[in-house]
């Protein structure tokens, strides 16, 4: 199921639940698998984020933070982080996380046979550090103030208009912050109008990439530090996994 509304189903808080909080015996439960593709949402953090350039009580920002992992990492090296979700069921979630500590929850075996699981914060990170809300990343409240990171792990990609979200984060980025945008780029019509994806067509009989237009979009404010390929899996059932490479880029405010 792809449509805007999956991230309010019960499925997509299994598999989000998991993905950001399961061991790695729970997601990837065949010595044979691609391992390097585990703990996604933590590497988005620790593989993208410069620390160097922080500064003391640096503000994050996680546009589309789902239940909450990248936000939690981020509060690892950031004073203070905002995790932004379009979705109620995961904002509530989130925050529940963030409350407590932790959440049981259930993943899919196969069919209706599921194993019960906890959700747990690593312990060591301030919770005290994050607060998460509910709200469109294409239209955010004018009050946030400016940010030291700011983050949009697969995102862009799930946009109903990605330009309009994108054209405007120069507005949150501190001079001399970090702008991590991942991507798998993978454009559908179910989110996103074929007219406003950003990469994944031929335009005047010539391929037109994701990162070409991050770098139109971005490169008048932003300077591009680094890219990187990062893989991920999400795990449906025992037997079934989404194993994806995620374009990550870098970029520094001007
Ligand atoms: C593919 S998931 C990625 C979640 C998370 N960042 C991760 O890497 O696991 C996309 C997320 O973006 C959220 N989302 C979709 N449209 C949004 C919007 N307009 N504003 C904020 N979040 C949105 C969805 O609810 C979902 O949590």
């Amino acid at each position: 199921m792809t449509t805007p509304d999956f991230y309010e189903t019960e499925q997509a808080l299994s598999e989000y639940l998991l993905f950001h909080y399961g061991s790695p015996a729970q997601n990837l439960p065949w010595a044979f698998g691609p391992v390097s593709a585990l703990d996604y949402p933590a590497r988005c953090v620790s593989e993208c984020l410069e620390v160097v350039r922080l500064p003391a009580r640096a503000r994050a920002l996680d546009l589309g933070c789902a239940v909450g992992r990248s936000a939690f990492e981020l509060a690892r090296h950031c004073a203070e982080v905002i995790g932004i979700d379009y979705s109620h069921r995961f904002i509530e979630v989130a925050r529940h996380l963030q409350q407590h500590g932790s959440m049981p929850y259930a993943y899919v075996e196969e069919g209706h046979l599921t194993t019960p699981a906890m959700a747990v914060v690593p312990t060591e990170i301030d919770r005290h550090r994050i607060t998460f809300e509910q709200g469109d990343a294409q239209d955010l409240r004018p009050d946030l103030g400016l940010f030291d990171v700011v983050l949009l792990a697969n995102l862009v990609d799930r946009l109903r208009e990605p330009r309009r979200c994108l054209g405007r984060l120069s507005d949150w980025v501190r001079l001399g912050g970090q702008l991590i945008v991942t991507t798998p780029c993978t454009w559908l019509e179910d989110y996103t109008a074929r007219s406003l994806w950003l990469g994944g067509f031929e335009q005047d009989g010539r391929p037109v990439r994701t990162l070409e237009t991050l770098r139109t979009v971005f490169e008048p404010h932003f300077t591009l530090a680094r890219t990187l390929d990062l893989p991920f899996l999400i795990r449906e059932h025992a037997r079934k996994f989404q194993w994806s490479v995620a374009l990550a880029t870098v970029w520094i405010r001007r």
